[in-house]
């Protein structure tokens, strides 16, 4: 990141810090604080609207949010961190964690394993097979968390199953409420999508190899959301009564994250094989998978000891594992 990028963000964190009250400050008051000109002032404030804050701009009056914000703080999150847990390390805007994370390992910066990355709003957040995922500034959580398998990629199989399930258990423990999950990688709520899971290589060397483990949750979607999502989505805060604590919800998010990776690598997939088939948001019913051209249409019978999707057709069970597979229920989304 250059010096110029790294002052202006630091200086929108500033900005956006002050504003968070949700109060309204004029672009002198702001001026004067950061000491930068007013014009200097408006400039930032349209740059973090473009990053999705919803930011008023009273004539004679000055800035206000339109609704106050609980911005991501690196010492709160450290506070609710279990103990011995690896650093969360907190971004203001990044493009993707996911990509941010690769980057430093490819720049040789040595991570340990249960590492994360969270960020107030990503400029290209990333899904699944090439679409984007939308990530506007301080309203959901968009964070990475790095993980190296000892025993090379063939032992990943099932890990998206095992990331949905910790947050399913998170969710359900704090908030008491009732998680779905849908094979391979998202999260489900009243019937629609919650959170998606995005795992990339990072790299292989030997029989070891290094995974990013991304997560998309949605928390508090600003009024705009349906113009940029094309499935049917929800959010947490619309399910609660009580605001979210963000960074609460980060630390917990890695530490369950993390005690399931160490079993996982210790037992396989097979542990995890009945939280995923109680929590199916498609269990007995019939869905269509779909590979590429191909499509199978069967009954869902939840998942194999190894994470494999069990489609019942045409008489017979079948195990299907595999990135580009997708899921669709034939009754809702
Ligand atoms: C999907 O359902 O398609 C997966 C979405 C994954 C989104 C998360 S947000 C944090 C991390 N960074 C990204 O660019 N993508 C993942």
């Amino acid at each position: 990141m250059t010096r110029i990028l790294a002052q202006s963000l630091a200086l929108q964190r500033q900005l956006i810090m002050q504003l968070s009250d949700g109060k309204t400050y004029s672009g002198e008051l702001l001026a004067d604080q950061t000491g930068i000109s007013r014009a200097a002032i408006a400039r930032h404030i349209t740059q973090l609207k473009s990053y999705g804050v919803d930011i008023y701009s009273i004539k004679g009056k000055g800035y206000r949010l339109s609704s106050p914000l609980q911005l991501l703080d690196a010492s709160k999150i450290r506070r609710y961190q279990a103990c011995g847990m690896a650093e969360i390390l907190l971004q203001h805007v990044t493009d993707s964690t996911n990509s941010q994370l690769m980057r430093w390992l490819q720049d040789g910066q040595q991570l340990v394993k249960g590492a994360a990355l969270v960020a107030e709003a990503q400029t290209a957040g990333r899904g699944r097979r090439g679409n984007s995922w939308f990530s506007p500034f301080g309203a959901n959580l968009y964070f990475s968390v790095y993980w190296q398998l000892d025993q090379g990629i063939q032992a990943a199989m099932g890990l998206s199953l095992v990331i949905g399930i910790a947050v399913a258990e998170v969710l359900e423990q704090q908030f008491g409420l009732p998680v779905r999950l849908k094979w391979p990688n998202d999260v489900y709520l009243a019937n629609k999508k919650l959170a998606g899971i995005l795992i990339e290589l990072a790299g292989q060397s030997h029989a070891q190899c290094d995974l990013i483990i991304g997560l998309g949750l949605n928390l508090n979607m600003p009024p705009n959301a349906d113009n940029q999502i094309t499935q049917a989505w929800t959010d947490l805060q619309q399910h609660l009564s009580a605001p979210i604590d963000r960074n609460q919800l980060i630390a917990l998010l890695q530490t369950k994250i993390v005690t399931h990776l160490k079993t996982f690598e210790l037992t396989g997939f097979k542990t995890f094989c009945a939280g995923f088939n109680q929590r199916d948001q498609f269990m007995g019913q019939t869905v269509c998978l779909s590979s590429g051209d191909k499509r199978f249409l069967g009954q869902c019978l939840g998942v194999d000891s190894q994470g494999g999707l069990l489609l019942e057709h045409d008489g017979s069970v079948q195990s299907y594992f595999g990135g580009e597979l997708s899921l669709r229920g034939t009754s809702h989304g």
